[in-house]
């Protein structure tokens, strides 16, 4: 059996940064695909990270291309086409122009890439995976979008610094859509075993949630010119790794949903467990009357995106 092969769409800053975290975990030989002016610049990124090979160790074969053919039979996309925030804008801002481009992706991925698994990044976040599930109408096992594992990985960085204790004993959850409404379920965060609620006072926690919520915001402001790379494209990796390897670990993700936390027909982020058959599950948690309110507040919000879309 060959090694995966994994199409990278978009090859833009997170893009660049997935083909070399690819690389460095030899999930499989990597195609970075992006619009026709900008196949040189990513020709040259992906000879630079092979050309990094030999010193990092790893076997794996980067091409950049903008030719669709060059992802026949790709087992695993990652998607990131598209505009990203600039100081100033919301996710909303991007839909009208992202929706276009990730349409136009879908169709060239269900004809070249019909058996694959594919994560979506390109935001606004939930809106643009339902788009990719509609255009594909490939199952909703095989469509899934990176969100709830950066805002899970934010919430527990900030944990960490508060506390000063290593980010790998900090298990944490944020459900919802990837915006403003997403809901933190600090009540469920623990450190090492014990719950955080038991660690520090309620106004603090309140302030590590609420910069949860604002933190793709504070990237930007800081960034000047763009979005958050380094953590985004590590959250999708971690996916990508799990269906690859068949972990079946449990993220936040945005999946859809038809019926569970009374959601039908909406991707939204919610516990999935990935493993070699894709989303092969979402997990219910029972959630507080509070929560359930917090939850039904961020799915109206992804309802109106998605609605924008007119898909
Ligand atoms: P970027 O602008 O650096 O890269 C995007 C790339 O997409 C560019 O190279 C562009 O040429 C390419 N592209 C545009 N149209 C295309 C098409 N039709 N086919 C193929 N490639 C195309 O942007 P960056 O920073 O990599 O972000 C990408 C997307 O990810 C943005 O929409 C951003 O908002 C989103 N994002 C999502 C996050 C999440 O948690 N889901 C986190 C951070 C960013
Ligand atoms: C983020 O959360 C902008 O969605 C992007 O960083």
């Amino acid at each position: 059996m060959g090694r995966k092969k994994i199409g990278l769409v978009g090859g833009g800053q997170i893009g660049g940064i997935l083909a070399l975290l690819a690389t460095q975990k030899e999930l499989g030989d990597i195609v970075v695909l992006d619009i026709p002016e900008m196949e040189s610049y990513v020709k040259g990124k992906a000879l630079d990270i092979m050309e990094s090979t030999p010193v990092l160790g790893c076997d794996a074969k980067v091409e950049g291309t903008s030719n669709y053919e060059d992802l026949a039979g790709a087992d695993v996309n990652i998607v990131t086409a598209g505009l990203p925030r600039k100081p100033g804008m919301s996710r909303e801002d991007l839909l009208s122009t992202n929706v276009k481009i990730i349409t136009a992706v879908a169709e060239q991925l269900k004809k070249h890439a019909p058996d694959s698994f594919n994560i979506i990044l390109t935001n606004p976040l939930d809106a643009m995976v339902y788009s990719f599930k509609k255009i594909t109408g490939f199952p909703k096992e095989r469509v899934v979008g990176m969100a709830g594992v950066l805002d899970t990985s934010r919430f527990c960085s900030f944990v960490a610094m508060e506390l000063g204790i290593s980010v790998e004993d900090i298990s944490a959850t944020v459900l919802g859509g990837h915006g403003p409404t997403m809901v933190p379920l600090f009540r469920l965060a623990t450190v090492g075993g014990v719950p955080l609620t038991e660690l520090l006072p309620m106004d603090k926690i309140e302030a590590i949630a609420d910069r949860t919520r604002k933190a793709g915001t504070e990237i930007v402001k800081l960034l000047g010119n763009g979005s958050a790379f380094f953590s985004p494209a590590a959250s999708a990796i971690a996916m990508a790794e799990s269906y690859i390897k068949d972990k079946r670990r449990v993220f936040t993700c945005a999946a859809m949903c038809e019926g569970e936390y009374g959601i039908d027909g909406y991707y939204i982020g919610v516990p999935v467990l990935i493993g070699a058959g894709g989303v092969e599950k979402v997990l219910e948690i029972k959630l507080t009357e509070e929560e359930k309110a917090m939850l039904a507040n961020s799915l109206e919000a992804v309802k109106k995106a998605t609605a924008e879309t007119g898909l």
